[in-house]
């Protein structure tokens, strides 16, 4: 991992800005991400941002420097690299940083004994040990300076068993289950924990997940909701399409959410026009 590091970000929080002065987000090269970075650019904040892809950070911090004057930090890194974790931290120390993002995530359709293990296993360790290895020190540094947020994705598939999604869906309920704890415990230390569990959304994840989704949100609409509700509600359902799904589940015996989201999801993993 090499950062490439502007000058660091203003020490005076832009006025109104509830977690500011910067933003550390994961996943930023691409989708929810990505608008969530835009979204926090758009009301003020400076941003560190994660992933793997240096060109596509290096192009959106571009942008968001020419539009909205942010101090922006690229600190390309591969998740589910426990050393490359460990230096965003090490680079990250000395910023004020009051908000954490941790969007990036993937996931991965198909019999679990068919699936190659190595991918099931990187997908634990970026979606579950990379979020608790960052989460940690950057849950000790807000409640250290009395005020910040986190906020983890989960999914509707979080609430439930999936076939043909297993490990996928066990790692956005261990997401879902960690952030309901954090934000009890950290709440009353001045630090807002928010759980985001979308249905589906038009990003590069159905493509990369082997999925086609007919119906999806978009990217925007599920970074505004999710700032919206940080630090009043524990989960946000982003958009219509989360709502209504996870009201038709709720209807069912845990058994018979299982069975209907296991066909829904494999309806769209085993569409003829999926991509990837
Ligand atoms: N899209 C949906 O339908 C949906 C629904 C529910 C929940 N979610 C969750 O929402 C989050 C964002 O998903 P998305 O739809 O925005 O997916 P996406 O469009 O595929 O973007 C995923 C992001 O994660 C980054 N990433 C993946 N593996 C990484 C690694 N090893 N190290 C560093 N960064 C990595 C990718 O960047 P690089 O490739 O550049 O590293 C990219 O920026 C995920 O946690 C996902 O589980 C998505």
């Amino acid at each position: 991992m090499t950062p490439q590091s502007a000058s660091p970000p203003r020490a005076t929080p832009r006025a109104g800005l509830p977690y500011g002065p910067c933003a550390l987000v994961t996943g930023a090269s691409e989708g929810i991400g990505l608008a969530m970075a835009q979204e926090l650019a758009r009301q003020g904040y400076d941003l560190v941002l994660v992933a793997r892809r240096r060109e596509r950070l290096e192009m959106l911090a571009a942008e968001l420097r020419a539009a909205h004057g942010s101090t922006v930090i690229v600190l390309p890194a591969d998740l589910g690299s426990t050393s490359d974790v460990e230096q965003i931290l090490r680079e990250t120390e000395g910023l004020d940083i009051g908000l954490f993002v941790a969007a990036a995530g993937f996931g991965s359709a198909g019999s679990f004994v068919d699936l190659p293990l190595g991918n099931e296993l990187n997908m634990v360790d970026v979606n579950c040990r990379a979020v608790v290895a960052m989460t940690h020190p950057i849950a000790q540094r807000l409640i250290a300076r009395k005020r910040g947020g986190i906020v983890l994705f989960s999914s509707i598939v979080a609430f439930q068993g999936v076939a043909k999604f297993a490990t996928y869906a066990a790692t956005k309920a261990f997401v879902q289950s960690f952030a309901e704890g954090l934000r009890l415990e950290l709440k009353p230390l001045g630090v807002d924990v928010l759980a985001v569990a979308p249905g589906p959304v038009a990003t590069g994840f159905a493509s990369r997940s082997g999925m086609f989704m007919p119906r999806a949100e978009k990217p925007e609409v599920v970074a505004r909701e999710a700032l919206a509700q940080l630090g009043k509600a524990s989960t946000a359902r982003p958009g219509f399409l989360a709502k209504t799904m996870e009201f038709g589940l709720s209807m069912l015996p845990r058994r018979g959410r299982v069975r209907m989201i296991s066909m829904a999801m494999d309806g769209m993993a085993n569409r003829k026009d999926a991509k990837g």
